[in-house]
Order: structure tokens, then C-alpha cells, then sequence
């Protein structure tokens, strides 16, 4: 009996190693390719992120980063962050970033380029003294109606000329 009961626990044991090692096994196999392999190519387009605007418009930036567009995406569940359905608004970036970078994108937040468009050129016509070439595209209401209209979620109605002056409130 004793026996039987013993040998029946060592082929038990057996069992759960036999499990564990085979359960473990596929984690190791994918997991070792990922370090190996070369890094994804990210491509951004023309944006350049926030941080890129902030050497010249500090004072903006300091505003807009006191907004809750600087953490939209911060608002959305992990689970909320597969496919485009909920990040094309909580995001920067064109729909083609977007459906590329899911949820890791290079420019999460409602960032200045999401409302005041793509800004390497701009930047690279200031760095040389040109303030009027590339100049951004001023802000219209059609700007904001993009991602304030009602196929959000929690939409809350929108007033572009009584809000427009909230993007950043510069002192
Ligand atoms: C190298 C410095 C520099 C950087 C970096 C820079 N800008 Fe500018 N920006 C300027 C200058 C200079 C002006 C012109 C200011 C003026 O005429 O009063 C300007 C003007 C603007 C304007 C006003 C345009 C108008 O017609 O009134 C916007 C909007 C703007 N920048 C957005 C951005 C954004 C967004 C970024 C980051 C993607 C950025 N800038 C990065 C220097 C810069
Ligand atoms: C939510 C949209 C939005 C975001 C995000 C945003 N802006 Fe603006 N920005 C505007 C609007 C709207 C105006 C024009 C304000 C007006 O007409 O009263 C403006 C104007 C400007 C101007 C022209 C000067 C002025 O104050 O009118 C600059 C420079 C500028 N923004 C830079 C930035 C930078 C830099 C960032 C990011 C740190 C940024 N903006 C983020 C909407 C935005
Ligand atoms: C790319 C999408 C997008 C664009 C473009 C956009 N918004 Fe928003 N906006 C959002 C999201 C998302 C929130 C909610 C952020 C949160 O609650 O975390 C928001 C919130 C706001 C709020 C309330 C948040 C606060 O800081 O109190 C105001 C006001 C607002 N937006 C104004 C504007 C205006 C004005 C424009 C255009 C000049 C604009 N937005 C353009 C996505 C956008
Ligand atoms: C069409 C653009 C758009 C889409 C798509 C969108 N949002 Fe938003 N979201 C907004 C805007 C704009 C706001 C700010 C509220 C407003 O003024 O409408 C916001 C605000 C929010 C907020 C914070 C506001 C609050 O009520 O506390 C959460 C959380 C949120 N959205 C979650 C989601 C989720 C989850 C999805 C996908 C199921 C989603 N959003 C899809 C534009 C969008």
C-alpha cells in the first residue's frame, strides 16, 4: 500500500515536472527570438513630438502640458488600446501611424501636432531664421470636430470659439 502509494506520488511528480518544463518551454522559445531580432522600423512621418517644440515654445508647452490632452491616452484601459477604435483620438499621429504603432505609439496624448499638424518642416525652416515658410496651419474648428464630435464615447458637446483658447493658456 505504502509502496504503491509512493510510487504512484513519484510518477505524479514526474507528471507535474514533465507539465511545468513543457509550460515553460514556449515562453522561452518566443521570448529568445525578440531579443535577437533587429529593432522594428518606427515610422513617424513628419511628427516629431512635443518635446521637439518645447526648445522654442516653452511657455506653450508648459500650458499645454497643464491640459488633459497631454494625458489622454493615459485614460484609456489596456484592453482599450487594441486597434484604432479608441486610440485615433487619444493619440498624435496620422491614421497610418496609428493603425501601424497600436498600442505603443511613438506619440501618445493629444500632442501640439495633433492640433497644429506635422512640425518638422517648420522646424528646420525656424532652426535657420525663416519664420514664414512652413509656418503651421492655423487652428479651425475642424481642427478640434475631428475627435470632439459625437462618435466618441463621452462626448460632451463642443464650442470652438469659447474653448479654442483652453489648447494652452499662455500667461
Ligand atoms: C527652432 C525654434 C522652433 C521650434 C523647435 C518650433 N518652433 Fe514654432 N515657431 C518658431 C518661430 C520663430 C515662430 C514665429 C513666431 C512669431 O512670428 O511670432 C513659430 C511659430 C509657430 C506657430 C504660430 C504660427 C502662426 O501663424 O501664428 C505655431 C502654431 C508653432 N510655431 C508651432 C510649433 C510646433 C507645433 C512645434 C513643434 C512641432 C514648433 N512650433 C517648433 C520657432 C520654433
Ligand atoms: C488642442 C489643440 C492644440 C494643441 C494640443 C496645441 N495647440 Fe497651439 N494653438 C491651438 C489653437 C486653437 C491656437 C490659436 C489660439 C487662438 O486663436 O486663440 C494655437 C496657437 C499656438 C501658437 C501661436 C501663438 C498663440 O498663442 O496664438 C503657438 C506658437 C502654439 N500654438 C504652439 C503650440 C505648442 C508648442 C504646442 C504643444 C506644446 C501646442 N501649441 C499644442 C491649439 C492647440
Ligand atoms: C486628436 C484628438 C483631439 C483633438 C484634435 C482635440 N482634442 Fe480636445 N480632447 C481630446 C481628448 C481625448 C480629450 C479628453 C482628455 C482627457 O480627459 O484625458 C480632450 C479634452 C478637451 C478639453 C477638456 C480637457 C481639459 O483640459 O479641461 C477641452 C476644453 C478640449 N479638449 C478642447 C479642444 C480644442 C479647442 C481643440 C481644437 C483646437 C481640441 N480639443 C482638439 C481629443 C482631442
Ligand atoms: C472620435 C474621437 C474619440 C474616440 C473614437 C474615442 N474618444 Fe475618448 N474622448 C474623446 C474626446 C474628444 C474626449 C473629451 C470629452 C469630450 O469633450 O467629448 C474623450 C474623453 C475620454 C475619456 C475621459 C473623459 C471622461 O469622461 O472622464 C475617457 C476615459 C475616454 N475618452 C475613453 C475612450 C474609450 C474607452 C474609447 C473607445 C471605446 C474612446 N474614448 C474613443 C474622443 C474620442
Amino acid at each position: 500500500m505504502t509502496v504503491l502509494l509512493r510510487k504512484s506520488m513519484v510518477a505524479l511528480a514526474g507528471v507535474v515536472i514533465v507539465i511545468s518544463v513543457a509550460a515553460r518551454q514556449p515562453v522561452a522559445q518566443s521570448s529568445a527570438p525578440a531579443t535577437s531580432a533587429p529593432a522594428p522600423v518606427v515610422d513617424n512621418g513628419d511628427y516629431v513630438g512635443a518635446d521637439a517644440c518645447k526648445v522654442c515654445h516653452e511657455k506653450h508647452y508648459e500650458a499645454w502640458a497643464a491640459t488633459k490632452h497631454s494625458r489622454a491616452f493615459s485614460k484609456l484601459q489596456a484592453s482599450e488600446r487594441e486597434g484604432s477604435a479608441c486610440i485615433r483620438c487619444h493619440v498624435t499621429g496620422t491614421d497610418a501611424m496609428i493603425a501601424a504603432q497600436g498600442a505603443t505609439p511613438s506619440f501618445p496624448n493629444v500632442q501640439c501636432e495633433g492640433c497644429h499638424g506635422p512640425g518638422a518642416a517648420h522646424i528646420e525652416a525656424a532652426k535657420t531664421g525663416d519664420t514664414v515658410t512652413d509656418r503651421p496651419k492655423p487652428t479651425t474648428e475642424a481642427t478640434c470636430t475631428r475627435c470632439h464630435n459625437d462618435t466618441s464615447p463621452r462626448y460632451k458637446p463642443f464650442f470652438y470659439s469659447a474653448m479654442k483658447g483652453l489648447s494652452h493658456q499662455v500667461k
